[in-house]
This record gives structure tokens, sequence and C-alpha cells, in this order.
């Protein structure tokens, strides 16, 4: 069995218990990395050509009109294929409800006929929110399996957690 991580993650300024703090790393990128330790997955990051603002406030109305206009942002690179995975795990935040649309767009390429999906959705609250419904259109073909929503302030802890989760996942 082959998996695969398709992870999208914000650097830098993010939403944290209530406040804005500076990430080093985003946290479904911390959450990638414990899912690929846990059943040895490849990797793949989604990020735009554009970046988003470095202020977390300027971010969210960028996030917010690319939603509202169903955006499909340019991709640095796009993985042109799953043929060769079993499994494969979408890890990202939640973004006004639904992951963002980077990640859509790198979904929408793909055909998952024959795959097994499984996702995770960090947030500061709003857990999986609208992503569920979002999942099957996005992921053609794909078995849609097992969710977990992280809150992005547990994430550094959370890597028991997310172990168990994906082990039981791949079976
Ligand atoms: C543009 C933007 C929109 C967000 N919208 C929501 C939201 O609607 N609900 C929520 O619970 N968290 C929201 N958040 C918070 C993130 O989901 C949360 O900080 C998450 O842990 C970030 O993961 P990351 O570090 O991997 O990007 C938003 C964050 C950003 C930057």
């Amino acid at each position: 069995m082959k998996n695969l991580v398709i992870f999208y993650s914000r650097r830098g300024q993010n939403y944290v218990n209530g406040s804005v703090k500076n990430l080093s790393k985003g946290n479904a990128e911390l959450i990638t990395g414990f899912i690929s330790n846990a059943v040895d997955a490849d990797v793949f990051e989604v990020d735009t050509v554009k970046p988003y603002d470095q202020d977390y406030m300027v971010c969210i109305e960028e996030a917010k009109a690319e939603l509202r206009a169903k955006a499909r942002p340019e991709l640095k690179e796009y993985l042109k294929s799953v043929d060769a995975y079993d499994n494969i795990f979408i890890v990202g935040p939640n973004w006004w409800g639904i992951y963002p649309m980077a990640i859509y767009n790198q979904l929408e390429k793909l055909d998952f006929t024959g795959k097994t999906v499984h996702y995770v959705v960090t947030h500061e609250g709003s857990g999986l929110g609208g992503v569920p419904k979002t999942m099957k259109k996005a992921c053609k073909g794909a078995k849609i399996c097992e969710s977990l929503a992280v809150h992005g302030g547990s994430a550094p802890s959370s890597e028991a957690k997310v172990a168990n989760w994906a082990r039981k996942a791949v079976g």
C-alpha cells in the first residue's frame, strides 16, 4: 500500500487560540509530518504562485474574496497523477468554512478513481465545517473515508492522536 499526503498550510501570521501568532511551521504542515511518519507517506505541498499577504487580517480578506469568486489560484507546481498511490490524505486549514481555493484547484485536476481519500482540517473553532460536503466533487472517483478536525492550537501536541488516526485509516 502506498500513501500520499497532499497539504496546504500557511506559515507566518495565523490565528491561534484567539490571537494572531507567528508560526514557523503551519498547523497543517505539522499534521502532515505526523501522518507521513506514522504511515510512511510521500508528501506534496500545494502552494500558490501569488503569495497571500503576510498580515493575517489582510490574508483573511484575500481569502474571502477568492471564496466568493470560487477562484482557482495558480499553483507553483501541480501534482500530475495519484496513480502510484492507494491512500491519499488531504490536509489543510479551514478558511471561511472550507479548504483554501488552492487545494480545490489541485484536487480537481486529479483522477481519484479507485483511490481512498482521508482528510484533516485544521481550524480555530469551526471544525470540519463545510469541507465534507465539498470532498466528493473535488476528488473525482474517490472513496472518501476518514476525516479528522484538529484545533490549530493543539496541533503541536496532537502527534499521538493523528498517528493513531492515520494508522487506522490505512488499515
Ligand atoms: C484566511 C483564513 C481564514 C480562516 N477562516 C477560519 C474559519 O472560518 N474558521 C476557523 O475555525 N478558522 C479559520 N481560520 C483559522 C485557521 O483555520 C487555523 O488557524 C488553522 O490552524 C491554520 O492552519 P495552517 O497553519 O496549516 O494554515 C482561518 C485562517 C485564515 C488564514
